[in-house]
């Protein structure tokens, strides 16, 4: 069994479908830069171990993504999955996971990487949104796009429903695409997704409209 850590900062409604998709990997440790995350209350109720390492306390980005560095490997972890953790990693750090490390974004990336993806999407007038999970490399959402979940924009989404509906999506991707790590469908070999023996080349889509 693979032995998965969640690293969050916020209400970790996809760590809660991580936890309740009965992964056939183990979560065994949740990791939060902020205190007070929600995520680190579901993680108590499912029994998970936690950790906070608060990044306000650490003097460089290095520093900090050391000691998260270090309790991974105290947990004796295989795969970290990136659950609404906001913020960037150093190089170092992603090349240590290299592989091993994904993330789930709320856009159809290559577009709108970054922040405030909802209300960019509104604001270019854009039919379709969604999100993406991602391999983590050390530029800022552009590892290879594993799975993208996408839907049409109605006429009266604005950027709070947008969100909502794409964490809909994101509840029904993730778990998938962690569970094809989990259960060895998914490798990653020199930088590039192998997806049940062959190179993935482009992410698979789940399309809700
Ligand atoms: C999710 O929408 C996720 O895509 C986003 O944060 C939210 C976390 O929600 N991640 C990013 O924007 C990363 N750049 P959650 O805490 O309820 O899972």
């Amino acid at each position: 069994m693979i032995r998965i850590a969640v690293l969050v900062s916020g209400s970790g409604s996809n760590l809660q479908a991580l936890i309740d998709a009965q992964l056939s990997g183990q979560i065994v440790g949740v990791l939060s830069n902020k205190p007070d995350a929600y995520a680190l209350t579901r993680a108590k109720n499912a029994g998970i171990d936690t950790a906070v390492i608060e990044h306000k306390h650490f003097p460089t980005r290095e520093v900090f993504d050391q000691a998260m560095h270090q309790q991974l490997l105290d947990w004796q972890v295989d795969f970290v999955i990136l659950a609404g953790f906001m913020r960037i990693l150093s190089e170092k750090f992603v090349r240590a996971w290299e592989g091993k490390m994904l993330n789930i974004h709320p856009s159809l990336l290559p577009f709108y990487k970054g922040m405030h993806t909802h209300q960019r999407v509104l604001n270019s007038g854009d039919v379709f949104h969604g999100c993406t999970v991602h391999y983590v490399t050390p530029e800022l959402d552009a590892g290879q796009a594993i799975a993208q979940g996408i839907l049409k924009v109605g006429p009266h989404d604005d950027a709070n429903h947008l969100a909502h509906r794409v964490h809909g999506l994101e509840h029904l991707i993730y778990p998938q695409v962690v569970e094809w790590i989990c259960r060895g469908d998914l490798h990653y070999v020199q930088g590039q997704a192998i997806f049940k023996g062959q190179p993935l080349t482009d992410p698979v889509q789940f399309c809700k409209f």
